[in-house]
């Protein structure tokens, strides 16, 4: 394997983007051109993660308040950012990462009910203010979410939420592009999963100077 450049990728986007298949489509490209890389999901990544990540998403835990919650996403995020990014990064691998902060702004602040600079300040001090390099947007319509949640059966307490919920995240994470220009790729999710991983490849390929 080789060690090119540190960088640190996240995937974003609503509930069923494709970001998961599209993270894990990245990490295996990059596997096959032997450049070392890591995947990662949040809430989860490391044996305490995974733990917080079955309190969040446990159906059961109806009386979870909004701050609750966010605290939970950022201990699993804290920990995993110590645990296994920083070190990753600084032996120079490729992190993926489908999930990280940008999600809590979006879905606990714009769909939920903090305050944006409260959740901006959280998220800085839970990640030691360590900012993705690069980050994929996947860009599915709230309609075109909300429609394909309807054809799984199970849902766990974070996929219960209504329309008007993923329109205000939806309108969160395109604001959060916007404010960061830099270090966004939007890339259009109805795409097919092999024009999407190819728009994906050719960005990093770029960004690694491959
Ligand atoms: P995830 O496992 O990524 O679900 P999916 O792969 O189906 O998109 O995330 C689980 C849920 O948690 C999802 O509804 C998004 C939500 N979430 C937040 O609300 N805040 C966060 O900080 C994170 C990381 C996830």
């Amino acid at each position: 394997m080789f060690n090119l450049q540190a960088m640190f990728i996240t995937f974003e986007g609503l509930d069923y983007s494709g970001k998961s298949t599209q993270a894990k489509l990245l990490s295996e490209y990059l596997d096959s051109i032997k450049v070392d890389n890591i995947l990662l999901r949040e809430p989860g990544g490391t044996k305490i993660s995974e733990k917080i990540r079955e309190i969040i998403l446990d159906k059961e835990h109806l009386e979870m308040t909004p701050l609750t919650e966010f605290m939970l996403f950022s201990a699993s995020r804290s920990q995993l950012v110590s645990q296994i990014i920083k070190p990753y990064l600084e032996k120079g691998s490729v992190v993926i990462c489908d999930r990280y902060y940008d999600s809590s702004t979006a879905y606990q602040s714009y769909g939920g009910s903090l305050k944006l600079d409260e959740v901006l300040q959280v998220n800085e001090i839970a990640t030691g203010g360590l900012i993705p390099d690069m980050t994929i947007f996947i860009d599915i319509s709230p309609e075109d979410s909300f429609a394909r949640s309807h054809r799984r059966v199970s849902k766990d307490r974070m996929e219960r939420k209504d329309l008007k919920f993923f329109n205000n995240v939806y309108h969160g994470f395109k604001e959060i592009a916007t404010n960061n220009p830099a270090r966004f790729v939007i890339v259009n999710g109805l795409l097919t999963i092999p024009q999407i991983h190819s728009r994906i490849t050719e960005t990093v390929n770029k960004k690694l100077n491959l």
